[in-house]
């Protein structure tokens, strides 16, 4: 049994250190001497990531890449992407310039609403509860006019809220359910504050109803919370090209391709086990833009995947078509994300990172991020369909088991030229690494 501790979060930081330390771990100053070693050497710098979070002890890094030649709308773009999958980078980059040299991507915007609900028990009668809503309605409004102000200036707010009997589901369950437009802010700390208001105002007012029994007027609030599940905050990325423009060598023509590449996704469309693994490549390209731009990856995650069970399966996100000789590919998805506030204003490789991407508005960021998961996906079905993923993998992967390795830099340059016409596994890295150094 572990060693529990109180007071862990007022202890400071090289406490905290010490602690874990003494209590976890064998090799005490090694320990100690790899943790700082990820400290930053600016102390400001350091201060503002350790406060990011609570218990900090270090930084994780992860590596930020570049995917140029991105061309979207006609604009072209160089995405940043934070991400520790080796292959995931040049791939983006890869079907970056096939699509370059084809028009391009097309993405737009379908819809920009987020959500949120107060959640409540409800013990009477449901006629009642709709008249004292609708009276009760406007003052929700007015009550959070002090949140909603800035937000209705730039031309955002609440856009609606309506009440829903959710009894059928449970037993005296009824909702606030509030629709919200938070423009270029991802929204949740305005949303949670609105809905947080709603849920005082109503149970207050309720206090006051006096059509309402002792019992009706105590309605008690469960939680307040905005939903993840944004289907209304819809984007949309396609590429298309003519069939033959497909065709990259004499091995397989456009139409081979094509018709291989619609059956790949075909088989995602049906069949949950590939679904899931298609839509995780899909997330390679998303979330390491979303992090990358300081979003909040486990909200887009929650939601994309909600989404891809929408129709009560759970299915590929992208989709492809051959007609009248022309192939298409797009996908559909729900991105709620922020181009200001939050960590966008204050960590300096966020702000880069928007810098990079010519200070995209979030409607602009979310076309950029929906291009992102589909050149993944189809640089993944690519593979799939023709060379197998693994080839292009382990090429990528041969210089993390160098380096797990120990290869010097003249040992690498040999054996990344001899892996270029030799097939990469484990043990063949080894095997070549053995021998170049007997
Ligand atoms: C690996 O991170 C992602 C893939 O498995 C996606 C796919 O199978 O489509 C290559």
């Amino acid at each position: 049994m572990g060693k529990s501790v109180s007071g862990f979060s007022k202890f400071s930081k090289s406490k905290k250190i010490d602690w874990i330390v003494e209590h976890y771990f064998a090799a005490n100053e090694q320990v100690k001497s790899v943790i700082k070693k990820y400290w930053n050497s600016d102390d400001k710098l350091q201060q503002l990531h350790d406060e990011f979070i609570e218990n900090t002890i270090t930084n994780y890094y992860l590596p930020l890449g570049i995917a140029p030649n991105f061309l979207i709308n006609d604009k072209i773009y160089a995405i940043p992407m934070a991400i520790e999958e080796s292959s995931v980078v040049a791939a983006a980059s890869k079907a970056a310039k096939f699509w370059y040299d084809r028009g391009g991507f097309k993405a737009e915007v379908i819809s920009t609403t987020k959500i949120g609900q107060v959640h409540f028990m409800y013990h009477g009668d449901v006629d009642k509860l709709n008249s004292f809503f609708l009276k009760v309605k406007k003052k929700l409004f007015e009550d959070t006019k002090a949140i909603t102000k800035n937000m209705i200036l730039r031309g955002g707010g609440i856009l609606d809220i309506v009440l829903k009997d959710k009894r059928q589901e449970l037993d005296n369950y009824f909702q606030l359910h509030a629709t919200f437009e938070t423009l270029d802010a991802m929204g949740a700390n305005f949303i949670n504050s609105c809905l947080e208001q709603f849920a005082k105002t109503f149970t207050e007012e309720a206090k006051k109803y006096d059509d309402f029994s002792a019992e009706e007027k105590d309605i008690q609030i469960v939680m307040s919370i905005l939903s993840n599940y944004v289907p209304d905050c819809l984007v949309r990325a396609e590429v298309s090209c003519n069939v033959e423009d497909l065709n990259e060598n004499d091995a397989l023509s456009g139409e081979e391709f094509a018709r291989k590449f619609i059956q790949a996704v075909e088989i995602a469309k049906v069949e949950p086990y590939r679904a899931v693994t298609h839509n995780k490549g899909i997330m390679n390209g998303i979330d390491s833009v979303v992090l990358a731009t300081g979003n909040d990856f486990r909200a887009v995650e929650a939601g994309v995947h909600a989404y891809a069970s929408r129709h009560g399966r759970y299915s590929s996100l992208t989709d492809a078509s051959l007609e009248n000789g022309v192939f298409k590919f797009w996908l559909e998805i729900p991105l709620a994300l922020g181009t200001v506030g939050g960590l966008t204003r204050l960590h300096p490789m966020v702000k880069i990172a928007l810098e990079l991407l010519k200070h995209p508005t979030a409607k602009d960021l979310m076309q950029i991020i929906a291009v992102a998961g589909l050149a993944q996906n189809f640089a993944a079905l690519r593979s799939l369909i023709t060379t197998g993923i693994q080839q292009g993998h382990m090429k990528m992967h041969l210089m993390n088991i160098l380096n797990q390795f120990n290869a010097n830099a003249a040992e690498k340059e040999t054996l990344i030229n001899h892996f270029k016409s030799n097939a990469v596994t484990h043990n063949a890295v080894i095997e070549a690494l053995e021998n170049l150094r007997q």
